[in-house]
C-alpha cells in the first residue's frame, strides 16, 4: 500500500493503482468508465462529414465478458478504498449502465438514486434509425444497505434549486463552447469531456469541504477541476499521458476557488438553452392553448404543435410574434408571453425554469 497523495494524478491502469491505495481512505468516488460502445465502423452524417463519436482505443473490449470482468475488478477495489460513510457515482449510457448496475448490485452496493442526465443539446441520430439519444444515467450508491451515514446536503441542494427539492432528472447541456478543451489542432482534447455543472451537483450534494474525491477514469480532469473550485481534494487515475497533461494544465490554471456564498447563485446563469417547442413536446404547454400579452397590448396567440404561434395572419416563433405585436425589431418571447395554468397567470419563462429544474418532467 502507498500513502494517499491528495490532489495528484496517478498514471496507469486503474485496477492496478486502486489495488495499492489504502482501504477506507476516500469520501466520494466519481467513475466515468469506458462505455464499451462496440462501434464497428465510422459514422458519417448525410452530408458525408465524419461524426466525432467515441471511437477511442480505451473504449474497446474484445467481448462483453472482458468488459464485465474489468468492471468487477475496478468496482471491487473502489468498494475497499471507499470509507464506510462514502458513496460512489457511476455514469454510463444505455450501452453499459445496465451491465455496470448489475455488477454493482452483485458486489453489494446499494442504489440511492439513479439520476438521469437529460442533455438539452444531444447529438442527432444521423441515420434516422432510432430516437435521438438524449440521456445518460448516473447510479449513486452507498457501500451497502446498512451504510446509512453518508453525506447528502439536502438543504444546500434545495437552495441551489431555487427553494425546491431537486429531482433526479438533471437538464444540463453537453460540454461545448469555451468549456470544451481543444488541442493546438483545434480538435477536442477528449471525446467524452463531461460538463462541470454535472460534477458540481455531484460534489456539492455528496461531499463536505476538504473531503477527498477519487476519479479512476480521470480523462481531462473535470472531477479534479470542480473539486478544487469547491474546496475539496481529488485523486485522479488515468492511463493516457496526453489526457494527464490536459488535466494538469486545466487544474493548475484554476486561480480562484468558488466562494461558498456563490455556490448556489450560479445555477440560473448556467441554465441550458431550451427551445419553446420542447415545452410543447413535453405537454407542459399544449398545442391549441392560448398565450397572452400583458394588458398594454392585450393580444393573444394560439400555440401550434411545432412550437410556433399563430397570431392573426402571422405564424412565427414566440420571439417573432412578440416583435410584430410590439413593432420592434426583436423581442424576448420568454419574458413577453403569459399563459393561464391552474387558474394562475404565469410567465412562460417561469414554466421554462421549472422545466429546466426537472420539476415538470416526471
Ligand atoms: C469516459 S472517459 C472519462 C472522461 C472524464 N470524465 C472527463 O470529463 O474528461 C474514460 C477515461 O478513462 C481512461 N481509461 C480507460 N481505461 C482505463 C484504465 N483501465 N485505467 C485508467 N484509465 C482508463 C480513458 O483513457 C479515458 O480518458
Amino acid at each position: 500500500m502507498i500513502e494517499l497523495k491528495k490532489n495528484h494524478i496517478y498514471q496507469g491502469d486503474c485496477v492496478e493503482i486502486l489495488k495499492i491505495l489504502p482501504s477506507h481512505s476516500v469520501d466520494l468516488i466519481f467513475a466515468d468508465p469506458p462505455y464499451n460502445m462496440q462501434l464497428k465502423k465510422e459514422l458519417y452524417r448525410p452530408n458525408n462529414t465524419k461524426v466525432d463519436g467515441v471511437n477511442d482505443d480505451w473504449d474497446k473490449f474484445s467481448s462483453f465478458s472482458e468488459y464485465d470482468n474489468f468492471c468487477i475488478a475496478w468496482l471491487k477495489e473502489c468498494k475497499r478504498v471507499l470509507k464506510d460513510t462514502g458513496t460512489i457515482w457511476v455514469i454510463g449510457s444505455y450501452h453499459n449502465i445496465y451491465r455496470v448496475g448489475n455488477i454493482m448490485l452483485n458486489l453489494g452496493y446499494w442504489i440511492l438514486n439513479d439520476v438521469t442526465w437529460h442533455k438539452s443539446n444531444p447529438m442527432p441520430n444521423f441515420l434516422g434509425t432510432r430516437f435521438t439519444n438524449a440521456t445518460e444515467t448516473l447510479l449513486w450508491c452507498s457501500k451497502g444497505e446498512n451504510h446509512k451515514k453518508y453525506t447528502f446536503n439536502h438543504k444546500l441542494m434545495k437552495q441551489y434549486n431555487g427553494g425546491k427539492q431537486m429531482t433526479s432528472v438533471w437538464n444540463i447541456g453537453l460540454c461545448i463552447g469555451k468549456e470544451r478543451i481543444k488541442g493546438e489542432d483545434g480538435k477536442k482534447a477528449h471525446s467524452t469531456q463531461k460538463p462541470e455543472e454535472l460534477l458540481k451537483r455531484i460534489i456539492l450534494s455528496t461531499t463536505k469541504q476538504d473531503d477527498v474525491v477519487l476519479d479512476p477514469f480521470f480523462g481531462t480532469g473535470t472531477t479534479g477541476a470542480v473539486a478544487r473550485k469547491l474546496g475539496r481534494n481529488f485523486i485522479g487515475i488515468e492511463r493516457e499521458n496526453d489526457y494527464i497533461q490536459v488535466a494538469k494544465n486545466r487544474i493548475e490554471s484554476i486561480k480562484l476557488l468558488l466562494p461558498e456564498s456563490s455556490w448556489v447563485e450560479t445555477f440560473k446563469e448556467e441554465q441550458p438553452k431550451v427551445p419553446f417547442v420542447n415545452l410543447v413536446r413535453e405537454n407542459i404547454i399544449n398545442a391549441g392553448e392560448l398565450l397572452y400579452t400583458r394588458r398594454r397590448y392585450s393580444k393573444k396567440a394560439e400555440v401550434l404543435s411545432d412550437g410556433n404561434l399563430h397570431y392573426e395572419d402571422n405564424i412565427g416563433s414566440i420571439h417573432r410574434i412578440g416583435a410584430i405585436i410590439q413593432k420592434t425589431p426583436s423581442c424576448n418571447g420568454w419574458k413577453f408571453w403569459y399563459i393561464f395554468k391552474n387558474n394562475k397567470v404565469l410567465l412562460i419563462d417561469d414554466l421554462r425554469t421549472e422545466y429546466i429544474r426537472g420539476n415538470y418532467i416526471l
